[in-house]
């Protein structure tokens, strides 16, 4: 993430607290920062996506390989932002640092189909798996990592369930190529790309359409 998007990111947190559409709570300035956003959208964004991982990996991979096509330029940062404990114990994200400067690195099919949410994999030779980390958080804590990052998690073979809530942030320069399922929404400032945006306070009905009973899991 750079600079200027991490700037933005805090602006439009504080402007949420300000206009008292968020709490200001919790221990840490990032858990005030998000934990009150969560209490505030909860229940009333349809198209938040709670991410509640079953026994599957997520391999490692980088979420612009995945976006490839769809944003322009490929600048986004992911706030992922935990609801329950998320810990080794119930197959927390693991990152592979300093990773975030490719973005599209070489991909092979998982051996395993089934125990896996993605189909493909980062070929082992693009990292250094010894430099991977955990990041461990307390309910109400996140953390934020570019679209370029190395990433993943592993199964969650546990007792506690780990459900988080992930928001994704791009500059309004970026053009976002859409495909009539994913929406964005302008949280600050101005457009500068081009795109079209969805109102935050309607249902987004071609997302519900699609996934009527179960929403695809996340990571
Ligand atoms: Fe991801």
């Amino acid at each position: 993430m750079n600079g200027r998007m991490a700037e933005n990111v805090r602006r439009h947190i504080e402007d949420l607290i300000k206009a008292g559409l968020a709490n200001v709570a919790i221990t840490s300035e990032t858990a005030a920062w998000l934990g009150g956003l969560y209490d505030d959208l909860y229940g009333k964004l349809v198209d938040v996506r709670l991410l509640n991982l079953r026994a599957k990996d997520a391999p490692l991979h980088e979420n612009s390989a995945y976006w490839k096509g769809r944003l322009e330029p490929m600048e986004v940062v992911t706030v992922w932002l935990a609801i329950d404990p998320s810990t080794p114990a119930n197959g927390c994200m693991q990152i592979i640092p300093r990773t975030h400067h490719n973005g599209f690195s070489q991909y092979q099919n998982v051996s395993d189909p089934e125990s896996a949410v993605f189909s493909a994999e980062i070929k082992a030779y693009e990292f250094e798996s010894s430099k991977a980390m955990d990041c461990v958080l307390e309910p109400g804590q996140c953390f934020l990592h570019g679209g370029r990052l190395i990433h993943g998690s592993a199964a969650n073979t546990g007792t506690m369930r780990r459900c988080g809530f992930t928001m994704r942030y791009i500059l309004t320069t970026s053009r976002f190529i859409a495909n009539g399922l994913h929406q964005i929404y302008l949280a600050h400032g101005k457009d500068r790309a081009g795109n079209t945006y969805g109102d935050p306070t309607k249902p987004h009905k071609a997302w519900l359409d699609a996934y009527p009973d179960d929403q695809p899991a996340g990571h």
